[in-house]
């Protein structure tokens, strides 16, 4: 069995865990900066990076200390190396680096798309490749055949904005607060989604994609005109969303065709927390006789659990670690042969 200590600081939260093959999380800790960054309306990417640098070593100390564990038991160290904020990733990566040079074991650069892709494995160990990924979160919004640790096919992503980037943008129109997804989702509840007439970007295109911006502009029309309840313009996005989410899927799946292997729809990232969406994919997976894997809550947005897990399977599928010169990316898409999307902003 390895041990592989997993750090995240991609984004606004700094997190340690230490993660074992069989899937037993032996520790794991998490500090949000969310009152940090509250004040600005959304993250400021030089005071996530000094907090980063406030709070990984004590929290590298407590995860090895929870677990009962020394530097020296451990197996490999991994680290988030991209993309996100570029000052944040170089923390955790630098902190790893020098903790593998110190205890003189191997790296493990991690693709923080790739630990989202990965984390519904370690909750579901039913969970077998290939499996279709939805991966919807603050940067991205892409539908994924991954084959396995390091191999992935992307069929889908965003024209223009990111799933949970309309959701921040959305919330912050109707006077949310930062982080705008959660709130955006707790003022749908008491919501009539059907109110108010909002577009399905791309709905029944021929191009794979999504497309969001539109969707969002139209927020900002709804809020404006002053007729709409805010809870119905937060209820009517989210199922106008959800809408194209499974618009695109059903499209995605039609072009893989029923002899695929693909056995399991799977989300993951952020986005992949809400509860309506959630159910509606749920729904979708079932009318197409696949199964449906979603990791628990707190697994879908950032962690270091799923950067560990992703070094623990990177190890498993032979990966023998990253050179000490391995440099942050602020950009790193999963699948590099996939081309461009259309459209101005395009997303890796
Ligand atoms: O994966 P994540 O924690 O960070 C990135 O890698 O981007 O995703 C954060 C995104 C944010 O846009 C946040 O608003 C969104 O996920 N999010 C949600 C929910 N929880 C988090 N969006 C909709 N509903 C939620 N419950
Ligand atoms: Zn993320």
């Amino acid at each position: 069995m390895t041990l592989v200590l997993g750090i995240e600081s991609s984004c606004d939260e700094s997190a340690a865990a230490i993660i074992r093959s069989d899937r037993t999380i032996l520790s794991h800790r998490l500090a949000s900066q969310i009152e940090a960054h509250q004040p600005f309306g959304g993250v400021v990417p030089e005071i996530a990076a000094r907090a980063h640098i406030e709070t990984l070593p004590d929290m590298v100390s407590a995860v090895l200390q929870d677990s009962g564990l020394a530097l020296d038991d451990l197996d490999a160290i991994a680290a988030t190396a991209g993309p996100g904020l570029i000052g944040g990733v170089m923390v955790g990566l630098v902190m790893a680096k020098s903790l593998a040079m110190a205890s003189d074991k191997p790296l493990i650069a991690v693709n923080h798309l790739e630990g989202h892709a990965l984390s519904p494995r370690l909750d579901d160990a039913d969970l077998a490749f290939p499996y279709l990924l939805l991966l919807v979160s603050g940067g991205h919004c892409q539908i994924l055949r991954v084959n396995g640790p390091g191999q992935y096919q992307r069929m889908a992503t965003t024209i223009d904005d990111a799933l949970g980037e309309a959701f921040d943008k959305s919330a912050k129109l109707l006077g949310l607060g930062y982080p705008g997804g959660p709130a955006l989702e707790k003022l749908a509840q008491s919501g009539n989604a059907a109110a108010v007439p909002l577009p399905r970007p791309l709905l029944g295109s021929k191009e794979p994609h999504f497309s969001f911006a539109g969707l969002k502009s139209a927020v900002l029309r709804a809020v404006e005109s002053g007729r709409y309840e805010k809870a119905d313009i937060a209820a009517s996005f989210q199922v106008a969303a959800t809408d194209c989410l499974i618009d695109r899927l059903g499209f995605a799946l039609r072009q893989i065709g029923s002899d695929s292997g693909i056995q399991t729809l799977v989300i993951a990232g952020g986005v992949a927390a809400n509860q309506h969406i959630r159910g509606q994919l749920t729904q979708f997976a079932d009318d197409n006789s696949l199964a449906f894997s979603a990791p628990p809550m707190w697994l879908c947005t950032d962690n270091a659990a799923m950067i560990g897990w992703a070094g623990v399977e990177l190890l498993s599928a032979g990966h023998k670690g990253d050179p000490m010169n391995f440099k942050a990316r602020p950009r790193w898409p999963l699948d590099d042969t996939a081309p461009a999307a259309r459209g101005a902003g395009v997303k890796a």
